[in-house]
């Protein structure tokens, strides 16, 4: 299990949920199977913190108790209303043999007065079928992303044409309980998924931002997970019902990072969570039934920075840094094994390239295993290689990414079986699982030519150092 990562006290977890900042109090909520490390009996779990690192798990808050709701409290978003913690969440059921197309999908509502115990709206649901427009699926039609603007509120909710295309469908209301559909917020096309699920709309730096989820991704368009997220830039015109697109990317190149929501704090800070594994790639904990699955990403704070989009950690992970390790201007030509080692720590390194025509780390190393994070500047390159990992999925992602005078910045955090890698201040990042022996813990610099490692500080990282 993960140390300082957001995770189910069992059983399986996906999508986070409802992420918002209430009473004072970091509220996460995920989807959930408290039974199996498979998905299926989806509840939402819920989890409390006050720096988005030591969470605390909460009763569940949600669970398939209602004839609207039987088969799935599907993902969803939350707000404040007049002091009351308000979900909003797709109510899942099956109407027919086949669970892959036989559903049905509406939008319901539970408040809670002190955060912890939710009542389910007696007029459930919200948003039933009778708001789906003709020419959108009647069947995929779900995760509703709520949110204020001036004095009203707005439900986006993820689903598809009906013709294998994603779209987000916009509903407005004055109240939080009566809701009126608006129209087609957003649509992509026949390269970007079958389907798009857990929209999320926000504004940064005068920027509109949609986020969605695609669903079966054509791999000519740069998507190499079938199911990748992605934030389009763009405006967003309430007046016209619409968001025009401006362009789209991925918020992380890795293997494991799917169907994020963001949230902003009292800090002022748009923080993002994304549920770190994905959908069919098993990992050894479901197969070797460690009665476990799924894990968060580690909160990043997103910022718009000369015109480009940068996701970090948030900050308060430096008051959990201990056992610093430090190496500085070190010539590598070749490999180097570091004199430290370790399963749960952050690296953060910056490496001039030199006259080196490839190099990078290594990371989780022993006997015949290695997770490999290198630079290539022929082709400008960084790639994260998982093939000689360990015993889970295997795989190699890439991404272009210039070097900034000729150095490349890296943070790294590595938890257990997570790896999270922040290139360039966060200009990319890449998630991926792996799964080595527990022995693997080495840590190794290499370069094919000289680069020199300018700075390299690895910190383990202990969540019982500080009382939070
Ligand atoms: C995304 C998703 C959502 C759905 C939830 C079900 O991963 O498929 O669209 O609400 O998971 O658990």
């Amino acid at each position: 299990r993960l140390k300082y990562h957001l995770m189910g006290e069992c059983g399986w977890i996906n999508d986070p949920n409802g992420l918002i900042q209430y009473n004072g109090d970091y509220h996460a909520f995920f989807q959930y199977n408290p039974y199996d490390s498979e998905w299926g009996n989806i509840h939402w779990g819920h989890a409390i913190s006050k720096d988005l690192i030591k969470w605390r798990h909460m009763p569940i808050a949600l669970g398939p108790d209602s004839p609207y709701d039987q088969d799935g409290c599907f993902s969803g978003s939350a707000i404040e209303k007049d002091g009351k913690l308000f979900l909003v969440y797709t109510g899942n059921v099956f109407i027919g043999p086949d669970k892959k197309k036989d559903y049905k999908q509406t939008q319901c509502l539970a408040i809670s007065e002190d955060g912890v115990v939710f009542h389910k709206y007696s007029k459930n649901p919200i948003i039933g079928s009778d708001l789906i427009p003709i020419g959108s699926s009647t069947s995929d039609f779900r995760d509703p992303r709520v949110f204020k603007k001036g004095d009203k509120y707005f439900i986006i909710i993820g689903t598809n044409d009906g013709h294998y295309r994603g779209q987000v469908l916009l509903y407005e209301s004055g109240d939080m309980f009566e809701w009126k559909y608006k129209g087609v917020l957003a649509k992509g096309d026949e390269l970007m998924g079958s389907n798009w699920e857990c929209p999320d709309l926000f504004e940064i730096g005068n920027q509109d931002i949609l986020i969605v989820s695609p669903e079966n991704c054509n791999i000519v368009n740069g998507f190499e997970n079938s199911n990748s997220s992605v934030y389009m830039t763009g405006k967003f015109k309430p007046d016209k019902s619409v968001f025009d697109i401006y362009d789209t990317h991925l918020i992380d190149c890795g293997f494991d990072f799917y169907a994020p929501q963001t949230f902003k704090d009292d800090k002022q800070r748009r923080i993002i969570m994304g549920w770190m594994h994905t959908w069919n790639i098993p990992t050894p904990t479901q197969t070797e039934k460690h009665n476990w699955a799924g894990a968060m990403t580690f909160p990043r704070e997103i910022k718009f920075v000369d015109n480009k989009f940068l996701f970090n950690p948030v900050d308060e992970i430096k008051n959990y840094r201990c056992n610093r390790y430090y190496l500085s201007d070190a010539k590598i030509n070749g490999e180097k094994v570091l004199e430290s080692f370790g399963d749960c720590y952050e690296l953060q390194v910056v490496i001039n390239a030199n006259d080196s025509a490839e190099f990078g780390l290594k990371l989780r190393t022993g006997f015949d295993e290695e997770t490999v994070l290198s630079y290539k500047r022929d082709g400008r390159l960084f790639i994260f290689d998982r093939e000689k990992s360990g015993s889970g999925p295997g795989g190699i992602r890439k991404t272009a990414i210039e070097l900034i005078d000729n150095r490349l910045y890296l943070r790294i955090l590595v938890d257990t079986c997570s790896v999270e890698v922040f290139v360039n201040n966060g200009e990319k990042v890449m998630t991926g699982l792996i799964f080595p022996s527990k022995e693997s813990t080495g840590i190794k610099v290499f370069s094919k030519g000289i680069c020199i490692i300018e700075t390299l500080s690895k910190w383990d990282i202990k969540l019982d150092k500080t009382v939070v």
